[in-house]
């Protein structure tokens, strides 16, 4: 049986997995895939860790436009991460009329909709089920398991970095830089956390996730993204007494006039299973109209999880090798010819419920001007607690659960009590979702 072979760009972690995995479950994934996937060729700038890893067993080099540019190779995993270069390499392959497997969503949330276009000229496949949420098959369940349903909406707990954070602050009741210092000194944190604390990792795999779920193009620019940097700890208390987790959740929802496309943190029920997700795992939650809401749970990063996710788009590719493009599973889903132009929501026209914390003078009528402005918006409040003010104290908290409201709606309410003389400094807003 002839192998396909296979052109490895990157053997950072996930590449490194990737090798080690094809070799230790080599014959079962033949079995699976018809014919053995070998690695033949593998780029890095490390050539001492090439030699590590492989053994020898399969030629190395420092170009990794040779690999894209040798005809002996059938398809070419990008690991090597980053927009500008892997764009280039990936574009390269394709022209070749190489088949791609990447797990880089920055580069598909960003150039996503040039490679699928020029993947689907050529007549290849681009398989990225690593892009999204690691290990777990997000990408094939919405591509292909649920291509029953019309999607409604999906909410994912879709990076691990801040999920672990947020665990900690939950637990320990630790400030986030006190928990995201620790996180980078055992290594859960990168140096630079930018992408993942501030939601930008999050919003490329919701992008991706939210083109596939409703066939429209990936929409990375518009998707609304707050991350994590300015959550207090005593919020996540107050939520917690209130019955809720804070998660930074990646939403997207169809409704009648468009796209919601976000990213932030938000509360849910502390009874869900998704509430539960802790540490640095992942979990994505999709709501279909047939099967109702169904729950993938899994590690969302690490070498062997997320080679994973790559050795099964190999196998995948190995299978269809052979067949007439048109008869593969689409890209997207959805056949190319039947994609849709969704416009994506701005942030004001969202509807979703909220939590507000404010700090107020503790007199009489304080609370009535504050509801009486809630109301003035057709804003209804659902729950509420008063912080017991110290001894001698003349402020306290007050913390406030609202019904669903628009968001334009609750920023003029905010505009409104935070010009009252009796409240203090900014009031704190969260976006809350009951996920039913
Ligand atoms: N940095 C990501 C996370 C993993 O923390 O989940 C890779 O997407």
């Amino acid at each position: 049986m002839k192998a396909i072979n296979v052109g490895l760009l990157g053997i950072g972690t996930v590449g490194g997995g990737t090798y080690t995995v094809l070799a230790r479950n080599a014959e079962e994934i033949t079995r699976r895939a018809g014919r053995p996937i070998r690695i033949d060729i593998v780029a890095d700038r490390n050539l001492e860790r090439v030699h590590e890893i492989t053994g020898g067993s399969c030629r190395a080099t420092d170009d990794a436009f040779a690999v894209v540019d040798d005809p002996a190779i059938d398809i070419v995993v990008e690991l090597i991460g980053g927009y500008d270069l892997a764009r280039q390499l990936v574009l390269a392959a394709i022209a070749n009329g190489k088949h791609v497997v990447t797990a880089n969503k920055a580069l598909l949330a960003k150039h996503g909709n040039e490679i699928f276009a020029a993947a689907q000229q050529k007549g290849v496949m681009v398989g990225f089920e690593a892009a999204v949420a690691g290990g777990i098959p997000i990408i094939k369940a919405l591509r292909e398991g649920l291509t029953a349903n019309r999607i409604e909406w999906i909410a994912g707990i879709i990076n691990g970095t801040t999920n672990f954070i947020l665990s900690e602050m939950r637990d320990k009741g630790l400030p986030f830089a006190t928990v995201l210092q620790d996180a980078q000194r055992l290594g859960y944190a990168e140096a630079d956390p930018t992408f993942d604390v501030e939601g930008i990792d999050a919003a490329h795999k919701l992008s991706i996730m939210s083109a596939i779920a409703f066939g429209s193009a990936m929409n990375f620019a518009q998707a609304h993204i707050e991350g994590i940097s300015q959550l207090e700890a005593v919020d996540i208390k107050y939520a917690e007494r209130l019955g809720y987790r804070i998660k930074l959740l990646g939403i997207t929802k169809r409704t009648s006039e468009g796209v919601e496309l976000r990213v932030h943190p938000t509360l849910i029920p502390a009874k869900r299973l998704i509430a539960n997700v802790e540490g640095a795992m992942n979990a994505v939650l999709v709501k279909g109209d047939a099967v109702g809401a169904t729950l993938y749970y899994g590690k969302g990063a690490g070498a062997e999880p997320t080679a994973s996710a790559v050795i099964a788009d190999l196998v995948d590719v190995t299978r269809m090798h052979t067949a007439d493009p048109e008869h593969r599973v689409p890209h997207l889903a959805f056949q190319p010819g039947a994609m849709v132009e969704l416009p994506i929501l701005p942030i004001a026209e969202v509807t979703t419920s909220y939590y507000l914390r404010l700090r107020v003078e503790d007199r009489a009528g304080v609370l009535a001007d504050v509801a009486r402005l809630l109301a003035d918006n057709g804003i209804s409040i659902d729950a509420m607690i008063q912080r017991e003010p110290n001894e001698g104290e003349e402020q306290t908290d007050i913390i406030m659960l609202t019904h669903q409201t628009r968001e334009r709606h609750i920023d003029q309410a905010i505009a409104g009590i935070e010009a009252l003389p009796a409240v203090k400094g900014s009031i704190i807003r969260l976006r809350l979702e009951e996920l039913l």
